[in-house]
């Protein structure tokens, strides 16, 4: 009998001689081909000594929610024992990782390690803003940093694999996960997802500090009807293909090691059964060679869809579809062996599924390294991490008013009244998804301010004890608060939990009594400066106007008081804008700046507001156009705004040509001049339109954006390169291709300005 150890390495061995037999004999073409049939070899050579069972183990994925701690049952070990196991998720006790791994390398037939996977979505235990405000930075080196930091401090637990980046195109303010996304825009979230692969994957999947990312939902969970979560996404294809998978096939191209399914149903097909996404798209037109994880629960819960009859058919439907892996569920743990028996499922199709897991465990390097150093504590939340989280947290905010310049605040001030729910509400400012991230560690504004101004400056009430607080009880000390002082800063928002899975609204306002107090403060007559700490955009139409300033900082993360003070006082100048447009009011909802026209679109010529119609008015829709009686066409703020504290202008648009042939490429430039007096940082972004489509087209499209920095006075000539294979789309055969004609573009500080001018694309 070859002894368990020797059985282990035999394999390796077997591989090394294979790989340096081929490449001696066949001199593979490519070194990126060599170590791909390498792999394969390791992979193969593992899945033939593989039973049924621990085939099918592979595709299991066991653990607990995060709360529950529990011991390790025996039932548990028995089963890592045995291979019936391929992957954990949410084991955070350290001793219970290297227990489960060492059960798995040392006892399990093929000694195959299993993979430790969790949420590690902003942060492990150094929190970041919220992916919604990373994504406000427009700032990928942002994201890439977080992730990176975020993949050091998770792997020191053991966890390798994060179910991170959520790459899903929202454009609906009411769905909680908007808070997890990237925005509206199919450019802007690519550009997130390659930068968040980067940050957890480093430059090499082995390396014990990197950790595999996963692209998810895939696909088009942001689309969910009505804004509710787990809803219905109805989408046409050419949509389907030009925005809500444009970040999904970016992150494929950056190497994304996995992919989750999604929760709803795309046009009638639950993603989790639905092969035109994980066959189709996935495998056959993108190459993807990891592998795809179902969402918790998501295979079982095609049942309730109404899209199969039972457990077995789940099974059956999700594994034949192109899912690997089971994340919680059993179905395949009860099922995959019987379907394959009665001919079902083969294993040839169950061989691509192990197959596709093996190869990002051996890409881990989990087979020759399966452990983790678990004394890399200093590591967590280091004050390099911490420094890190700041400067995201100060990138991500948006400046949305600033009435007579009243931002930045001065430090000669001599009472500040620090009033709002928002003001010292650690685990709040962490936002959603943050299991590993505590609040004892974080930093709020109130003592930020209390630091930065000294103690006997900051005079605190809070007036509301938690976001949706109604009570009154805490207003009149506000108000005698806010009059003693100078100046109020107003900490508003939505809890943590308002956001987030299972958590949207219908109604976006400031929660419980927030406005209220808004308004009475608004009557002292004291300046107000609101700073929002939220999920999602708010709709503020009730106060906008009884602000002097107004500061999104979303959920800013461990670091976000300070980060809030240096912007406040003008220790850093605000650079964030908005990955979203801004609602004014819910009923506007969906409202994104990519949008087809009409074939009467709004105008400010046609608008008619609502009182002015007169009474028993004659029915008519002449004149009219596609708006809201009430609200208009606009919304409170376009996607891409953003102030600083200076102002820029933007002149001198030019392009190398008025005309370009298919498969060339034309130069667009402006000169950006910052025409303040205060250094500041600008966004400069790159829109076109497409004039005549065989398909209608947006009115505009992000293609491109540069931050930038500028002293007072300096311009900078900024330039962009657009190549037609830039203006593809879909067309009617789904075929992509450009199509010659007149198009528009801008270089614009946001998506509703900017200076303009016209090209044509012509055939060759
Ligand atoms: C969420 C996923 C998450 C998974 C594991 C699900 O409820 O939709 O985004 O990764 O749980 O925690």
């Amino acid at each position: 009998m070859i002894p368990q150890k020797m059985k282990r390495i035999l394999p390796a061995i077997t591989f090394f001689s294979i790989s340096i037999i081929c490449l001696l004999i066949s001199g593979c073409d490519s070194e990126e081909q060599a170590v791909k049939s390498s792999l394969e070899r390791k992979v193969d050579s593992i899945l033939i000594n593989m039973s049924l069972e621990e085939k099918i183990g592979q595709t299991c994925q066991r653990g607990t929610s995060s709360r529950v701690k529990g011991e390790l049952s025996e039932e548990l070990k028995d089963a890592v024992r045995k291979g019936k196991i391929g992957s954990m998720i949410n084991v955070m006790n350290k001793d219970y990782v290297e227990e489960l791994q060492r059960i798995a390398v040392e006892e399990s037939p093929n000694g195959i390690p299993l993979i430790f996977g969790r949420d590690v979505i902003h942060g492990f235990k150094t929190i970041f803003p919220i992916p919604l405000g990373t994504a406000a930075s427009w700032n990928p080196d942002i994201a890439e940093e977080g992730s990176r930091v975020a993949a050091i401090e998770a792997s020191t637990n053991g966890i390798r694999w994060t179910f991170a980046p959520m790459i899903d195109i929202s454009r609906d303010a009411r769905w909680g996960r908007i808070a997890e996304s990237a925005g509206e825009d199919p450019y802007l979230t690519s550009e997130m997802a390659r930068a968040y692969v980067r940050g957890f994957q480093g430059e090499d999947l082995a390396n014990p500090s990197s950790i595999a990312a996963c692209a998810k939902h895939f696909a088009a969970y942001g689309a969910a009807e009505g804004g509710r979560d787990y809803n219905t996404a109805i989408i046409y294809e050419q949509l389907l293909r030009d925005v809500y998978l444009q970040p999904f096939h970016a992150s494929v191209e950056e190497g994304v090691a996995t992919f989750m399914t999604s929760f709803n149903d795309l046009n009638g097909v639950p993603a989790s059964g639905n092969s035109f996404l994980l066959k189709q798209v996935l495998r056959d037109e993108w190459k993807f060679d990891g592998f795809v994880v179902s969402d918790w629960n998501s295979v079982t819960e095609m049942i309730p869809h109404g899209f199969c009859a039972d457990e077995k058919d789940a099974a059956l439907k999700a594994s034949s579809a192109g899912l690997d892996m089971e994340m919680m569920s059993t179905s395949y743990e009860n099922y995959l062996k019987e379907l394959i028996e009665e001919d079902k499922l083969t294993i040839a199709q169950l061989d691509k599924m192990v197959k596709n897991i093996l190869r990002i465990k051996f890409k881990l390097g989990l087979f020759d390294n399966p452990g983790f150093d678990r004394n890399r504590d200093d590591m967590v939340l280091s004050d390099e991490h911490k420094e890190a989280a700041k400067k995201a947290a100060v990138e991500s905010f948006v400046l949305l008013k600033n009435e007579g310049n009243i931002l930045p605040l001065t430090n000669d001030l001599k009472k500040v009244a620090v009033v709002g729910p928002m003001a010292d509400a650690p685990h709040d400012q962490l936002g959603t998804w943050t299991f590993d991230g505590e609040q004892e560690t974080t930093e709020t504004p109130l003592p930020a301010l209390k630091n930065h101004l000294g103690q006997s400056k900051v005079l605190f009430s809070q007036g509301l004890n938690y976001s949706r607080d109604k009570s009154k009880i805490g207003f009149n000390d506000a108000l005698r608060t806010a009059r003693q002082s100078e100046v109020v800063l107003f900490f508003a928002g939505e809890e943590a939990i308002l956001s987030g899975e299972a958590h949207s609204r219908s109604n976006i306002d400031l929660p419980g009594a927030q406005e209220e107090l808004i308004s009475e403060i608004s009557k002292t007559g004291k300046k107000v400066i609101l700073v929002i700490m939220a999920g999602r955009p708010i709709t503020i139409g009730n106060i906008i106007d009884k602000v002097d300033a107004i500061l999104m900082a979303w959920h800013p993360g461990t670091m976000g008081g300070p980060a809030i003070v240096d912007v406040l006082f003008g220790e850093q100048s605000p650079s964030g804008r908005l990955p979203v447009t801004w609602p004014k009011e819910v009923g506007q909802i969906p409202i994104y700046y990519n949008h087809t026209n009409t074939g009467r679109p709004a105008s400010n010529e046609s608008f008619v507001q609502m009182d002015s119609i007169p009474i028993g008015a004659w029915q008519s829709s002449l004149g009219n156009n596609s708006h809201y009686l009430d609200i208009g066409f606009t919304p409170q703020f376009p996607f891409g705004f953003g102030l600083a504290y200076t102002t820029f202008e933007y002149n001198n648009l030019k392009l190398s040509s008025p005309e370009i042939a298919l498969g060339d490429s034309l130069i667009v430039s402006a000169e950006i001049t910052n025409t303040g007096s205060m250094a500041g940082t600008e966004v400069v972004q790159l829109y076109v339109r497409d004039m005549v489509g065989s398909l209608t087209r947006p009115i505009r499209e992000l293609k491109g954006f540069r931050k930038i920095s500028l002293q007072p006075g300096e311009s900078k000539t900024v330039e962009f390169t657009i190549h037609t294979d830039d203006l593809r789309f879909h067309n009617q055969n789904m075929e992509f291709v450009t199509e010659p004609g007149a198009f528009k573009v801008w270089i614009a500080p946001n998506a509703h300005e900017g200076l303009e001018a016209d090209f044509h694309v012509i055939s060759k």
